[in-house]
């Protein structure tokens, strides 16, 4: 599944903490630790084209040559889920700001409704990264790309911890200029559009709202 557009990031400490989120009966505590750890080692994999200007700079000893960045970056979560993967990233990218895109989808149908938006302006220069833990149809993260074009984003990438091929061809085909970052791809979905094998619901395991 792996292709010039999407990257499966291939890590032990991955591995380890994905089988703690598979866990049916890993704690909500420790699901959050691991959502995080997985977020920061996929991270540096999503952000690893950021465009950067040499710059001198003065070391105690002597002056050399270094790079800072020279564009902005703009987190999207997806609400809820996308909430998971906002502060491991931010940590990472302190002057980046953030735009919030809240997507449900439908128990029947698992068509995503939308029910907020705040996005920053500037989009067009910007480097977009969507933030979503699971790419399972493909529609939230569908709709999510097609607002932030809306918005004139140009520069779009998609950071998620679990995606099904189902959702990667579907952004492959309309919208191949985003890229996938992913620390796992599943075997398919199941009747009610969930991802097997799997975690079960994200955001219910994320926020502890699991009856
Ligand atoms: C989940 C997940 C994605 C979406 C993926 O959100 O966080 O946004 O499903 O499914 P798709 O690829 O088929 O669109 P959900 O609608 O469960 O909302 P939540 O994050 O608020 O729990
Ligand atoms: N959203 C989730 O949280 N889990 C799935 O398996 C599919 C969509």
């Amino acid at each position: 599944m792996e292709s010039s557009q999407v990257r499966v990031v291939h890590h032990p400490l991955i591995d380890h903490s994905l089988t703690i989120l598979r866990d049916a009966g890993t704690t909500t505590d420790a699901f959050r630790r691991h959502a995080r750890a997985i977020t920061v080692l996929i991270a540096s994999y999503v952000l690893d084209h950021l465009p950067v200007d040499e710059v001198r700079v003065q070391t105690p000893l002597e002056e050399t040559v270094g790079h800072r960045l020279n564009t902005n970056v703009i987190f999207v979560p997806v609400l809820r889920a996308g909430l998971a993967m906002l502060d491991a990233m931010s940590d990472i990218v302190p002057q980046s700001k953030v735009g919030f895109v809240g997507l449900e989808r439908d128990e029947m149908t698992a068509i995503a409704r939308s029910y907020y938006q705040k996005l920053p302006s500037h989009l067009a220069d910007a480097e977009t990264i969507i933030l979503d833990p699971m790419l399972a149809t493909g529609g939230s993260a569908i709709q999510t790309i097609e607002l932030l074009k809306e918005k004139k984003a140009r520069h779009i990438r998609l950071a998620c911890i679990v995606a099904v091929p189902e959702g990667i061809r579907a952004i492959e085909e309309q919208h191949p200029d985003v890229a996938i970052v992913t620390a796992v791809v599943d075997r398919e979905l199941n009747e009610k559009k969930y991802i097997l094998p799997g975690l079960g619901d994200f955001g219910d395991r994320y926020f502890g709202t699991i009856d």
